[in-house]
């Protein structure tokens, strides 16, 4: 079940029809990318303070907020440079932010309303500084697949430590989840 970082995000380009074009105007918007991400990593962890969960995770460890927000505006500049044109180093890159998630122990119910905060932060800023729609579908098609990338960390580490902790074959294991689910 080990996850290719590189075959995953083309899988994700072409699943989400994130193009060329999409590509080319996130490269031209660079610089605002770098201008705004200040003011969406203060939305992101506003939102995030407002749950008392994930307010505990932030507030967790000396210093942790510093440096998420500089994480923060790295990963968010990132989705605009695209690292290597979207490459190797780029989905390498997204594959250890979900990593790092998964052993923190933030769950989906958590990642996913926080990049739809993103997702409509950065949309409303599109609008009051008159950019083109198209930069809103690039930028959403981006986001969804860093959030694919997190996502799936969850699935791939938590099959892996199974099958490693019982010695189930990979057909045993979907079996079980298989039938699991019927139970529920
Ligand atoms: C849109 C979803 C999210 C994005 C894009 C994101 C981005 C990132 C990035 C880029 C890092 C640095 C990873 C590294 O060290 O290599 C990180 C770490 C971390 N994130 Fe997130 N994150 C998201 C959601 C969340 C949520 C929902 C929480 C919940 C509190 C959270 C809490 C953390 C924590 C605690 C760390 C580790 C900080 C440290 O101690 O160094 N993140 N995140």
């Amino acid at each position: 079940m080990a996850l290719e970082p590189k075959t995953f995000m083309r899988l994700m380009e072409k699943r989400i029809g994130f193009t060329k074009e999409d590509k080319d105007i996130l490269k031209l918007h660079a610089n605002w990318g770098k201008e705004i991400a200040g003011e969406m990593a203060d939305y992101f962890y506003a939102h995030l303070s407002r749950d008392s969960e994930t307010n505990t995770i932030l507030n967790n460890t000396a210093g942790r907020i510093h440096r998420l927000r500089e994480t923060f505006i790295q990963w968010f500049h990132e989705m605009f440079t695209g690292m290597d044109d979207w490459g190797d180093t780029y989905a390498e890159r997204r594959w250890r932010i979900g990593i790092v998630h998964v052993r923190i122990g933030i769950s989906p119910q958590h990642v996913v309303p926080a990049m739809a905060t993103v997702v409509h932060e950065v949309g409303k800023r599109i609008k009051t500084d008159g950019k083109e729609e198209a930069l809103r579908d690039a930028l959403s098609r981006i986001c969804m697949i860093d959030l694919a990338f997190i996502e799936q960390a969850y699935i791939e580490v938590s099959s892996t430590a199974v099958l490693k902790e019982t010695g189930w074959t990979e057909g045993l294991f979907k079996r079980l989840v298989t039938t699991g689910v019927g139970t529920l």
